[in-house]
């Protein structure tokens, strides 16, 4: 159901591969809500992924940025307010990767220059994208920014890799920019914490498939999925928000608040859970 929570804003997204992207459900609801979009990745991701599709069914620009590019990120937020005849009132990063994560390369014997890879494009690139935002005064006031991040920031997820570390950051980097960002200009910014999904990214971390299940049962709502996480963007995106920023809000079926529960021990009782 639609409210018009998000007539006659404009804003960016960043992070829509394919139908199963977070970003790309995002994309759908905020026009769903009346905005107008434009959309970005990498020239790679444009090439492999099936962004044109969504372009054409939201009516959406697409421009290509690597989001660790001052340079392409400074011709996208130009052609964005070019494009939009006027400032932006949201933008929404879903943008994560990691080498080490891709090449099965376990933490303890982590490759730093990958490391360093997975730091920029999954946390300084939210640094790069708010200082150009900032820096050409390209948002509106009371624009919204968001971007996503997991509870493995907080928690030890075994598995999740140097993107926790990443995802430490790119919270800490919500909260200081977004200090600064709502003095001066009224802008919020704030990270959503998602229960595991099966995307791209989420189904390159080994052992998803059984995580995601065990989330699931301990979550006393079940795990939230792209398509409620759209729903919650979109909230953020729209006027019912306007005094939230700097925070770290937990999308997750309440998982982040829970430590056991009766189901997850008659299981491993059952020897359904090993190890
Ligand atoms: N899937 C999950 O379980 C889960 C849970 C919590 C948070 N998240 C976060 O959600 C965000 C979106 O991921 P997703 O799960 O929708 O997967 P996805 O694979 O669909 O999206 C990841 C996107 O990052 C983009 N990207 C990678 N490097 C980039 C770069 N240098 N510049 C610009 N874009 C780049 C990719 O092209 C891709 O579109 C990520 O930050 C991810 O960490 C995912």
């Amino acid at each position: 159901m639609a409210y018009n929570l998000l007539k006659g804003k404009r804003g960016i997204i960043f992070g829509a591969l394919n139908e199963l992207s977070i970003a790309w459900k995002v994309a759908e609801r905020a026009v769903e809500e009346g905005a107008e979009i434009l959309l970005t990745n990498t020239p790679v991701s444009i090439r492999l992924g099936t962004i044109n599709q969504l372009a054409e069914q939201t009516g959406a620009l697409v421009v290509p940025a690597d989001a660790t590019s001052v340079e392409d990120l400074q011709n996208l937020v130009d052609t964005a307010l070019e494009h939009f005849g006027g400032k932006i009132d949201f933008v929404l990063h879903a943008v994560g990767m990691s080498p080490n994560v891709r090449k099965n390369i376990p933490y303890e014997d982590t490759n730093y220059q990958n490391m360093l890879k997975t730091i920029d494009i999954s946390a300084l690139s939210f640094h790069k994208l708010l200082q150009t935002l900032y820096q050409k005064d390209a948002m509106a006031e009371y624009g919204s920014v968001v971007s996503l991040s997991y509870i493995a920031a907080q928690r030890t997820v075994i598995g999740y890799n140097d993107m926790a570390d990443a995802k430490a950051l790119l919270e800490s980097i919500t909260r200081s920019f977004g200090a600064i960002y709502g003095k001066k200009c009224g802008v919020r910014v704030n990270t959503v914490s998602q229960s595991p999904t099966m995307t791209t990214a989420g189904q390159g971390i080994a052992g998803l498939g059984q995580w995601f299940e065990m989330a699931d049962e301990i979550s006393p709502l079940g795990n939230a999925t792209a398509d409620d996480c759209a729903d919650y963007v979109v909230t953020l995106f729209s006027d019912l928000t306007r005094k939230v920023t700097m925070q770290n809000l937990y999308h997750d079926g309440g998982f982040s608040n829970m430590a056991i529960c009766p189901s997850v021990i008659e299981a491993y009782g059952k020897g359904k859970i090993s190890e």
